[in-house]
């Protein structure tokens, strides 16, 4: 197991922690794997909320830069491609297991911004400032309305630091590439766990060490450490958290 790099329920101790009332803006950050989606989702869910991932926005511009024959490198091809490309995540019309349908310019993309070649990229394309800037526009424009979960890398740091509740889940690289691993055998897939745990860790180390908007828990965060729990367990806790 890696050492983990912020002290668990350190911000505010999760038992200590009492709100005032059901948070309207709920924030969830973590790397990859941690379970965020899994836990936005019973959130939204339990609270009649809309449920938001903006990681997809990243994987739209990234699989549209790939689609296009971008170079991913060259920073002001991508971020005029992002500055011009219109992104709709709406709700799922399929019951194939995604939980939105990802459009971009017409075309159903939710799975294609899955693949190998888009994880292998979209932290590269993450990186860069103007892109940052387009699709976190977006966001705070949906999430300032309110009723919402927003999940991500740098929601309560950057994108709505007004959150009334801010969830930083983490989880060690051995843990979450197992998730994955289960994930894609669970599929009927075929996956090499070494592989996965590099390709994690190196999603990580971009997305946690680039200048803007990096991935770190904010201030006011409730840290969890999701190694040891259940998805269950880890729904309860924050529930319980929400229902004050
Ligand atoms: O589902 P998974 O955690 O593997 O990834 P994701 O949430 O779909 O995010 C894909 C990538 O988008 C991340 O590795 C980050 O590079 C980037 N991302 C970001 O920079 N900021 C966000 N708010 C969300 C995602
Ligand atoms: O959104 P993110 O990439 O952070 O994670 P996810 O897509 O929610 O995937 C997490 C995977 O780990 C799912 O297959 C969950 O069933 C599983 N899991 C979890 O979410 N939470 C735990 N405490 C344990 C497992």
């Amino acid at each position: 197991m890696e050492n983990k790099k912020y002290p668990v329920d350190s911000a505010f101790s999760v038992a200590d922690r009492r709100l005032k009332s059901t948070p309207s803006i709920i924030a969830i950050d973590g790397p990859a794997a941690s379970g965020k989606s899994t836990l936005g989702r019973r959130l939204a869910d339990a609270f009649g909320y809309l449920f938001f991932d903006t990681g997809v926005m990243y994987r739209a511009v990234t699989w549209m830069a790939l689609q296009r024959g971008l170079d991913v490198y060259d920073e002001t091809a991508v971020t005029a491609l992002a500055e011009s490309i219109q992104i709709d995540v709406l709700p799922a019309s399929k019951s194939d297991g995604r939980v939105c349908d990802v459009i971009v310019e017409g075309r159903d993309i939710t799975w294609a911004a899955r693949r190998p070649e888009v994880d292998r990229n979209v932290s590269i394309v993450a990186a860069y400032r103007d892109v940052r800037r387009a699709m976190t526009e977006q966001q705070r424009r949906i999430g300032l309305r309110g009723n919402v979960v927003m999940v991500g890398r740098d929601i309560g740091t950057v994108v709505l630091p007004e959150a009334d509740l801010k969830i930083y889940l983490d989880a060690s690289a051995e843990e979450r590439a197992r998730r994955r691993f289960d994930e894609i055998i669970a599929r009927g897939g075929q996956a090499d766990y070494d592989e996965i745990l590099s390709k994690v860790r190196a999603r990580d180390r971009i997305d946690s060490t680039r200048a803007v908007a990096p991935l770190r828990p904010a201030e006011d965060a409730v840290i969890l450490d999701s190694d040891k729990m259940t998805a269950d367990e880890v729904f309860a806790k924050v529930k319980a958290l929400c229902d004050g």
